[in-house]
């Protein structure tokens, strides 16, 4: 197999965003989707005093990201973990808190290319699906066992499917006949289920395999959690990156991001007291996009959203 290779996305914009809260000699940085560590490696070469600690549910990725980042020696600290348990991987450097956390979501390009994991409707392999693959159920096992009703609301809820019904009835009339273990089996059961006039409007498994991936990995719920999670356990000053890159994702972090940068007081009040401040404030408005330049080097970056959010001295 090819050196697996991932191309960090928005690296400048998040290295720059970090750069104000990374000054102290004692900076710590949770990179939660340390991947193939190119995020994390930039982030030790540019701040010569912090330490990172990287996590990451995927053995493969950690393994090698451990290796690439070995030359920082005790300033990297590799994790395996999903990026909810924040506060436990900073108890591995001895910290409570962070003044930079990272969450760079998704698959990586080393996922999506090693053909014996199921993620590319592309390429025919066992539907397993799963970041770590030491536990947890596959897509194999998801389509063996959820109910008509179950699968309808993955593909409708995680892929946004209008033919989501379509797709569950075609899936439960199949497997009476023959288990679907593999993606090209599904990708031809999928294909025979859509319509003929819908036929070129996008492959018709991109949205089915997405709705599987959230699913197998529970990488909403996860991300809710993280949210939450990463915003207590930001030192005062620090600053919480994330980069999403479709739609669910994005909503739950503006979502989020929106409730802590806002004050609970009623409008009336002519003073707010300190305890109904915002804990937070957003670091810029909105969300940023990748540079078309950008994109036409890492096409990854064609969906990113970029937001970013900071804890004020006022956050309880
Ligand atoms: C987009 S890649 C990160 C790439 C990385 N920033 C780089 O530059 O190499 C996302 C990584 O996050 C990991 N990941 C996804 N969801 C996770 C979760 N809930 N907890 C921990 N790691 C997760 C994936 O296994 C994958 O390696």
């Amino acid at each position: 197999m090819n050196t697996p290779t991932h191309t960090p996305v928005l690296l400048d914009e998040c290295l720059d965003a970090l750069a104000p809260v990374l000054s102290d000699d004692n900076s710590v940085v949770v990179d939660g989707t340390l991947g193939l560590g190119g995020h994390s490696e930039a982030i030790l070469n540019r701040f010569a005093h912090a330490t990172v600690v990287g996590i990451d549910r995927d053995t493969a990725a950690l393994r090698l990201a451990n290796e690439r980042l070995s030359v920082f020696g005790p300033r990297f600290i590799g994790v395996h973990s999903t990026y909810d348990h924040i506060a436990e991987a900073l108890a591995t450097a001895n910290r409570t808190s962070a003044n930079g956390i990272l969450l760079d979501l998704g698959i990586s390009s080393m996922q999506i290319d090693e053909s014996d994991r199921g993620f590319a409707y592309a390429v025919d392999a066992p539907l397993d699906m799963r970041m770590d693959q030491t536990t947890g159920q596959t897509a194999a096992d998801i389509l063996r066992e959820y109910d008509e009703g179950n699968l309808i609301r993955i593909f409708r809820d995680f892929g946004e499917e209008k033919l989501a019904p379509r797709y569950a009835r075609a899936i439960v009339a199949e497997r009476r006949e023959s288990p679907i273990v593999r993606s090209e089996h599904l990708v031809r059961i999928l294909n025979d289920a859509t319509p003929y006039a819908l036929k070129n409007s996008g492959h018709p498994a991109k949205r089915v395999f997405q709705a599987l991936r959230i699913e197998v990995n529970g990488e909403l719920s996860i991300l809710r959690l993280a949210i939450d999670n990463a915003l207590s356990a930001l030192a005062v000053g620090g600053r919480l990156l994330v980069l999403s890159y479709h739609s669910l994702e994005d909503r739950i972090v503006k979502v989020a991001f929106a409730a802590a940068s806002t004050s609970t007081a009623p409008h009336s009040l002519p003073v707010v007291p300190v305890a109904l401040r915002a804990g937070y404030r957003l670091v810029f408005s909105g969300a940023r996009n990748a540079s078309a330049d950008e994109i036409s080097r890492n096409s990854r970056a064609a969906s990113v959203k970029f937001r970013a959010i900071e804890r004020l001295e006022t956050a309880a």
